[in-house]
């Protein structure tokens, strides 16, 4: 079992903190870092890669603090950065080994993992095309190929959804649901449904810290009672929508149904419903940029 252990992390750009006392404890499974742009997220992963030293705080591996296993941290883990820069004129098996000699495998182990990687992301009939060729998906997958190379225990993607289309969407949740066995898989998002189905935790981050960190359903579980259906005229929606968190909204003929996020129920014929995870983070994130 791995155990990857945050304690107190904190950052701090001059008099900006990016990243403000984040404590958590993670180990095999797949996690969610969920919060808008500018919650820290990058911050933090950089931290965990040991791109960034944190300004105090620790990061252990199983026990070890990582800036001092140097070498032996590195070589545990993969790491696909939200401004990931591919070379145009490389084919996908060029870029690969190359990556690969980066990270010291020899040439027969980069061929033979370039190989097997490029299968995994489902990109083996395009091996020798060029890069320059690829649609933003196929990059994506490119990146996590890459990140997989030497086989890591943790693997961070930021933001790796970002930019792809619903189908490579979905293709992608699958690839990364069935990486969480063996490996602490770390994704970072703004968006809901990229973690709902997949991650066995979600860490929310909101302003630098660490809002909650749960399972989906404990995470909705606290906005039980908190979520509303009701039908208004259509002519009341622009009031109801700047006096309540809306989080859908139909059209029926004259009438509007709205879901509502409220502490409070917001007219006498509100049903009351199931919370989802998007409901919980419109509640949490109404004020912040997305
Ligand atoms: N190198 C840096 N210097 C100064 N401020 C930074 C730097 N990197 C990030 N920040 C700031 O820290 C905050 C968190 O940024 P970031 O970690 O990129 O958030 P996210 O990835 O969640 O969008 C932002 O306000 C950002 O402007
Ligand atoms: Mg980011």
């Amino acid at each position: 079992m791995l155990e990857l252990t945050l304690n107190r992390v904190d950052k701090r750009f001059s008099s900006k903190k990016a990243v403000n006392d984040i404590s958590a404890r993670l180990t095999n499974g797949v996690y969610g870092l969920l919060g808008a742009n500018g919650a820290g997220k990058t911050t933090l992963m950089r931290m965990i890669c040991g791109v960034l030293n944190p300004t105090s705080g620790t990061i252990q591996m199983n026990g070890q603090e990582i800036g001092r296993m140097g070498e032996r941290y590195r070589d545990l883990l993969g790491y696909l950065p939200q401004d990931f820069g591919y070379y145009p004129d490389f084919s996908a098996q060029e870029f690969l080994w190359y990556v690969g000699s980066l990270k010291g495998l020899t040439i027969n182990d980069s061929k033979r993992r370039a190989q097997e990687l490029l299968h995994t992301v489902a990109l083996q009939d395009v091996a020798r095309k060029k890069i320059r060729t690829f649609s933003g998906g196929m990059k994506h997958r490119l990146g996590i190929a890459q990140a997989m190379l030497n086989d890591p225990s943790v693997l961070v993607l930021d933001e790796p959804t970002a930019g792809l289309d619903p189908k490579e969407r979905v293709r992608f949740r699958n690839l990364i649901a069935d990486l969480g066995r063996d490996k602490i898989v770390i994704l970072s998002t703004h968006i809901v449904s990229d973690v709902e189905y997949i991650a066995d935790q979600i860490l929310v981050m909101k302003q630098g810290g660490l809002l909650m960190t749960g399972t989906v359903e404990q995470l909705t579980d606290t906005m039980k009672g908190c979520v509303w259906l009701c039908r208004i005229q259509a002519e009341m929606v622009e009031d109801w929508n700047n006096r309540y968190c809306v989080s859908n909204l139909r059209n029926e003929g004259d009438e509007v149904e709205l879901r509502i996020v409220s502490t409070e129920k917001p007219i006498s014929n509100a049903a009351s419903v199931e919370p989802t995870l998007e409901d919980f983070y419109l509640y949490h994130f109404q004020d912040e940029p997305t």
